[in-house]
């Protein structure tokens, strides 16, 4: 830290950018220090990802998280609030040196901020990475192995559970299972070297359905899992299934791999409408969707599935050999049912990239 006889040091900077996952078996429901009630697996997205940069001095004398925080150029309160909250609880056990520093954070998303894709898989898993990264420069480490992923997923997180999964290439498990030995409930793990290949190619082709803010947040509907009397029989299935689709991904079984990623998506709805209060995030065009998507199925016996996050888009999952078919059948018969015909087309990705 400076004072009245040293000079600063330079100002030390990371800049990360971190991909958004979605999850195949759901995370839903937590406890404690944002732990969760069940083991869960997701696709690491592509391009859907947060660009982000920290830059950190050392002139903070306040004894204080002292953050500067900067959405696509501008300032952004509620986003800068959760940030700062964020750090405060993450400095004193995770990363000391953030009461030292003043902090700014530049942040950007790849998508649109109103696409109604949630950005804190991505954005919290970019922000850990470079806090990570900058620990790494202060204490003069200079290779990001295994111990810093994983610090960077523990630290990912404790600001949005589903971001601990982001962190890794292809697929991801967060919590514990009995099948997966080094699954963990504090960070995520990669099953990328565990699953067949046709599953790495795979596409997620997102149906915007509607571009609104939710009606009820993730955190909330996480917290209404405490009361909902379903929630025990939930957790019990989640790690039922959690043991099929493994081995599902392990044999490169689309079907069932469908048939799972289908099923989750109903459940995690079922359950907020049997939540107390009951609420429904899904919207007309997400059921149409849904039936259509069924429909061509049926059809065509191309093996083309949906899933949903706690939202109403609808995420379109195929192998890559199907890509023309499909996108032919979405652009023609799915297309109108979206928020002026946004689509946003991924795949499985690479993970994250460091970019300085
Ligand atoms: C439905 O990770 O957004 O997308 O931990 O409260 O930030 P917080 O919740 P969040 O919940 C994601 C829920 C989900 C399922 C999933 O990604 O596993």
């Amino acid at each position: 830290m400076s004072n009245s006889t040293e000079m600063p040091s330079d100002p030390i900077k990371a800049g990360w950018e971190s991909p958004s996952n979605i999850a195949i078996i759901k995370y839903w429901g937590k406890h404690s220090k944002q732990l969760p009630r069940n083991s869960s697996v997701s696709f690491t997205l592509s391009t859907a990802a947060t660009r982000t940069f920290v830059t950190i001095k050392d002139e903070n004398e306040t004894g204080k998280v002292d953050l500067d925080f900067v959405f696509n150029g501008k300032a952004n309160l509620t986003f800068s609030a959760r940030v700062e909250k964020f750090l405060n609880s993450i400095c004193d056990e995770y990363l000391p040196f953030l009461k030292k520093y003043s902090i700014h954070v530049d942040t950007s998303n790849s998508f649109p901020h109103s696409s109604g894709i949630a950005s804190s898989a991505s954005g919290m898993s970019a922000l850990a990475l470079c806090l990570c990264d900058l620990e790494n420069q202060l204490k003069g480490k200079i290779e990001f192995d295994d111990d810093f992923f994983r610090k960077a997923s523990e630290v990912s997180r404790l600001g949005s559970g589903s971001a601990c999964r982001s962190i890794y290439p292809e697929m991801a498990v967060w919590g514990q299972h009995e099948d997966i030995l080094d699954a963990s409930d504090e960070y995520g793990i990669s099953i990328g070297h565990h699953i067949h290949p046709v599953f790495k190619s795979f596409h997620d082709d997102i149906l915007i359905i509607s571009a609104g803010e939710k009606s009820v947040s993730s955190t909330a509907g996480h917290n209404l899992m405490e009361g909902n009397p379903f929630a025990p029989v939930r957790y019990k299935q989640a790690n039922q299934r959690m043991r099929s689709l493994i081995s599902a991904l392990k044999h490169g079984n689309i079907s069932e791999f469908g048939k799972i990623a289908e099923d989750e998506a109903m459940t995690l709805h079922a359950l907020m409408m049997c939540s107390d209060p009951s609420y429904i995030l899904m919207e007309e065009g997400t059921l149409s969707v849904i039936k259509k998507i069924k429909h061509f199925r049926e059809q065509t016996s191309i093996p083309v599935f949906f899933t949903l996050d706690a939202g109403p888009n609808v995420h379109v999952l195929y192998p890559d050999e199907f890509e023309n078919q499909v996108n032919t059948f979405i652009q023609d018969e799915l297309k109108p049912y979206c928020n002026e015909g946004r689509i946003i087309r991924d795949k499985v990705g690479t993970g994250p990239e460091k970019i300085c």
